[in-house]
């Protein structure tokens, strides 16, 4: 080949190769490209042994339930997972119910939007977000209510995306984030004029734990909203195929056991939280929260492809392919879950903390 043709064809390949893994790889509006993909907090060097030991730790989740350790395998999924969720998913890291007309990161907007408007909050007032993720359901949340949200995560690496985030969109000033437990937070008694958790509460090991510490932190008569994971009033523990499609939404999501939904508002009560209302807002006439996994199996294929060759040249770290078939496995669980209706990412619970009485 004369070294002119051979220019070209190398010129073409990077090129293709560059509209493959940055133009075509990140589906819609994202933080990350595919080139950057890393294992978040963990050395590359290590991203391998990490996700082997999140592995092993969460293959039987009925038998880690109440465990101590499960926060710090939370932590751990949360740095393989942050960018390829960054990457192939945006900046928001939950489901909405499908809206005809309206894109997914309109959905999820709105999603988020109703959120706060449910907790009924001021302009200038401060709310908690427990489980802040890298903080797309915040820089909504602020703009749409002028409210100061401070975040909460357990992991570091989401804390630094997070804030980067924020800065990027001039939202500094109204979100602020803070790397810690939520199960024992370093927050003030009755702090907060307002708390939500988005598709977070479902990691903690037990549900009392982290509700008792968000109504510590609410002031007398704040209102507390969240969207919780639950198994519905369809699933039947005794039919093989639920219990294959919850274990396998449980290992692939770092969750420590998935909640009956009949659980939650007696959770609620027990710290001493009135219920206002609770709502499977995934129920009809709500379309699919899960048609966006369903539509995006080509992307998922594509996703594969670019991980694959990243990994096999040294650009992403070992284990990455790992953990994108993880992911992969995971969102035909969570189809499958939708599909039969026995599993649903956002039964809403609405609570408020009384009023102090006049005697205390
Ligand atoms: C599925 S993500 C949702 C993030 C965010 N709410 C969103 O919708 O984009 C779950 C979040 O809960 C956080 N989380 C899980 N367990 C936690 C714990 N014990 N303390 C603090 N944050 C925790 C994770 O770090 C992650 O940010």
């Amino acid at each position: 080949m004369d070294p002119l043709t051979l220019l070209f064809t190398l010129s073409l390949l990077a090129g293709g190769l560059y509209w493959f893994v940055c133009i075509l790889g990140p589906a819609e509006q994202k933080g990350k490209h595919a080139v950057q993909l890393s294992g978040g907090s963990i050395q590359r060097e290590n991203v391998q042994e990490n996700y082997n030991q999140y592995w092993s730790f969460f293959r039987r989740p009925k038998e880690i339930e109440k465990t101590e350790n499960v926060p710090a395998f939370v932590d751990t999924f949360y740095n393989l997972v942050t960018d390829i969720y960054e990457w192939g998913w945006g900046q928001s890291f939950h489901f909405s119910p499908a809206i005809p007309g309206k894109s997914n990161l309109e959905s999820t907007k709105i999603h988020e939007q109703m959120a706060v408007d449910l907790i009924g909050v001021k302009s200038g007032q401060k709310i908690l977000d427990a489980g802040c993720g890298v903080g797309g359901p915040m820089r909504a949340i602020a703009a749409h209510s002028g409210c100061n949200v401070v975040g909460i995560t357990i992991n570091e690496y989401q804390v630094s995306r997070a804030k980067a985030h924020n800065k990027k969109a001039g939202l500094s000033h109204l979100c602020d984030v803070v790397c810690g437990n939520f199960l024992e937070m370093p927050f003030e008694d009755e702090s907060f004029d307002g708390a939500y958790s988005i598709e977070a509460t479902c990691h903690a090991p037990k549900l009392e734990d982290v509700y008792s510490e968000i109504f510590r932190v609410l002031k007398p008569g704040a209102m507390y909203v969240s969207y919780e994971w639950v198994t519905t009033e369809l699933y039947r523990g005794e039919d093989p195929e639920h219990v294959e499609v919850i274990q396998g939404i449980e290992r692939g999501d770092a969750l420590p056991g998935l909640r009956s939904y009949s659980d939650i508002a007696e959770v609620a009560k027990k710290v001493g939280f009135e219920v206002v209302k609770e709502k499977d807002l995934a129920k009809p006439p709500s379309h699919p929260w899960w048609s966006r996994l369903k539509m995006g199996r080509l992307a998922y294929w594509r996703n594969h492809i670019v991980v694959t060759v990243l990994e096999t040249l040294g650009i992403a770290p070992k284990g990455t392919m790992d953990v994108h078939e993880m992911l992969f496995k995971t969102a035909d669980y969570l189809t499958r879950g939708g599909e039969t209706g026995i599993f649903s990412p956002m039964h809403m619970i609405l609570c408020k903390k009384p009023e102090k009485s006049q005697e205390s």
